[in-house]
């Protein structure tokens, strides 16, 4: 199974976020190892749970950033935290379901998912709240 490798070129330049985003990178990576070990429901469930935990704390941080900075596009990017939080609970409440299983397909999601978000959204905010 795929890996998502940090590299520099997901860095946004402020630690905070960068340090967040790499512990989401290694959540989706753990999800994707217990996957191919073949783990069950319940222990793919539980990194799940970890993983969709702390997506809503890591941007939680990054919307108060952005009111400690006045920042500019604040509402936009709330509105695509909103919607990539909408995305991976539909994605929770599917899999608990157990209408779909967790495949390369859903690591394909989750690794666009974020990474989409962090190469675009989260390095303007970083850029937008920087001091110079
Ligand atoms: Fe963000
Ligand atoms: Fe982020």
């Amino acid at each position: 199974m795929a890996m998502i490798n940090w590299d520099d070129k997901y860095k946004t330049g402020n630690n905070k976020i960068d340090t967040e985003h790499k512990k989401l990178i290694d959540l989706i990576n753990q999800l994707s190892d217990a996957m191919q070990a073949g783990k069950g429901k319940e222990v793919c469930g539980k990194v799940l749970g970890e993983l969709v935990n702390y997506t809503k704390t890591h941007f939680a941080m990054e919307e108060q950033l952005m009111a400690t900075h006045g920042y500019a596009k604040t509402s936009e990017h709330k509105a695509e935290h909103t919607k990539l939080v909408k995305d991976v609970l539909d994605f929770q409440s599917k899999f608990d379901a157990g209408s779909i299983t967790l495949s390369v397909s859903l690591f394909t999601f989750l690794k666009d998912w974020l990474i989409n978000h962090i190469l675009k959204s989260d390095m303007a905010l970083a850029e937008g709240i920087a001091t110079r």
